[in-house]
């Protein structure tokens, strides 16, 4: 496909702009020519192609309109499009960030009511929606933790991280000058309790636990974890991204999380394909509420204020007041959901990945056979032995099938792995045809397995180097 700037003709236009009734101002006598362009190089096209050039390439992608996106972790979630209609009304979006609070009143009660539904469903004494990710947030938990440790001048240098955790986990303890300490994960895809013991001592500020974890299980012993840590003084962290798997079901604060970080735009919709926007939302137990980022929402007696005036707070974390619009859609999400609506989403959620965990189990090695949550992890090491055929090429002959593979390769702890995160919406047709595809994919990796090691047949490029376009990616037109 050409570029834009392929396409370009001089002379040709997209726009007619209004001859200008607005003085004329010699632009070379006001700023110095130095600082000035000697011309622009935008490509030159009538509107009709540059409407089919856009709207061509935008068909070249897949989203999650388009078709099954079972990208595990990620929850590649359907967005209801109310959301999208609620976050463009323009009191949202036409609001400049540095209004007064006086013009902001709306939207500071739709913040601090999305504070409240937070506090309720995940039981948590308080909340911000400051951060702008999942990652921001655990760095915002843990500057958090830090924090509260000083505070009590207790020097506590170690966080402790499953090798089942997501890998943002470590990296945040650590960008907070903490060591982390890998836990071992026990055959049962839990936390092994005996290692925990023996790591458990009074340097230890925090766990991090993700709960589910990256294998889609929920941590059965719970309880014990939490107590252990908390006997020695140390504070339970949890890694809440996944908590589309227990929305009315259990709550992290009745557990014993003492923080908690979420995924907005996982959780509670907003698909996140290419990178943003996001947001990270942390929630605290009593014990770090003073610690939280300002500014804060404050209800006075005449409205809704920001205030900074919390000495023991870690500061702020993001410009202005966290991604807003990411915020209208979580909150259009939970109202329309309703609490029992939220209930049967998750109960879906849970429905859906224990189908496709029942229906693939013949085909392919489940190495933790248990009850999943949101997710399973299937392990392609079954192909590999007997065909020489690897979860990569699985992934991408699934690609001719018309479906997005699946997370590959992560958890690192399941060796050639396949994690698949159906959520809650798809009907049970789409999953039948998913593992249909699935099982036809198991079945050529035997009969004919160079038919899926070359695979994919249907794309116009093949097998991409996938590091070098990751690391050096060529993305500037230069004139010939
Ligand atoms: C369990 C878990 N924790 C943390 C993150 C990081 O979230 P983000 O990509 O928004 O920074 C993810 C991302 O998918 C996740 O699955």
């Amino acid at each position: 496909m050409e570029l834009i700037f392929e396409k370009s003709r001089p002379g040709r236009s997209a726009a007619s702009i209004a001859e200008s009734d607005v003085p004329f101002i010699n632009i070379d006598a006001v700023i110095d020519k130095k600082y000035l362009r000697a011309g622009l190089d935008l490509p030159e096209v009538a509107e009709v192609d540059l409407v089919r050039h856009y709207t061509n390439l935008s068909r070249r992608n897949f989203g999650v309109d388009l078709g099954f996106y079972p990208l595990g972790s990620c929850t590649m979630k359907y967005n209801p499009k109310v959301n999208e209609n609620a976050a463009a009304l323009p009191g949202f979006t036409g609001l400049h960030p540095y209004g007064d609070d006086e013009l902001a009143q709306g939207n500071m009660q739709l913040i601090d009511e999305l504070e409240q539904c937070l506090c309720n469903i995940f039981g948590m004494a308080a909340f911000t929606l400051q951060p702008a990710a999942g990652a921001h947030g655990e760095l915002t938990g843990v500057m958090m933790i830090k924090k509260y440790f000083e505070k009590r001048g207790e020097k506590r240098h170690l966080i402790l991280i499953p090798d089942a955790a997501h890998g943002t986990n470590p990296a945040s303890g650590a960008l907070c000058g903490f060591e982390t300490v890998t836990l071992r994960t026990n055959g049962e895809g839990g936390v092994d309790i005996e290692h925990l013991k023996s790591l458990m001592t009074e340097d230890v500020a925090a766990l991090m636990l993700t709960n589910p974890n990256t294998l889609g299980l929920f941590e059965r012993n719970i309880e014990t974890v939490s107590s252990i840590i908390h006997a020695q003084g140390g504070l339970l962290y949890g890694d809440g991204a996944n908590a589309n798997a227990f929305l009315g079901i259990t709550r992290p604060g009745d557990l014993g999380f003492d923080v908690i970080q979420l995924n907005l735009h996982k959780t509670f919709s907003t698909p996140h394909g290419g990178g943003g926007p996001g947001s990270g939302p942390v929630g605290v137990g009593r014990a770090l509420v003073d610690y939280l980022p300002v500014p804060r929402i404050v209800k006075t007696h005449d409205g809704y204020r920001w205030s900074n005036k919390f000495p023991d707070s870690i500061g702020r974390v993001k410009a202005f007041y966290g991604n807003f619009n990411v915020i209208v859609k979580a909150y259009t999400y939970i109202r329309s959901l309703g609490a029992a609506g939220l209930q049967r989403a998750t109960s879906m959620a849970v429905l859906n990945a224990n189908y496709i965990k029942e229906k693939l189990k013949p085909y392919f090695d489940l190495p933790y056979d248990r009850i999943c949550m949101h997710e399973c992890v299937f392990s392609g090491s079954r192909q590999v032995s007997e065909n020489g055929v690897h979860t990569t090429d699985i992934a991408k002959r699934l690609i001719d099938f018309g479906y997005h593979p699946p997370t590959i390769y992560f958890p690192l702890i399941v060796p050639e792995a396949i994690m698949i995160e159906p959520t809650e919406t798809e009907s049970k047709e789409t999953l039948d045809a998913f593992c249909e595809a699935m099982i036809a994919i198991a079945r050529e990796a035997k009969d004919s397995p160079q038919l899926v090691k070359d695979a994919p047949w249907s794309t116009e490029v093949k097998r991409l180097d996938e590091v070098l376009a990751a690391r050096k990616p060529d993305v500037c037109w230069k004139k010939k």
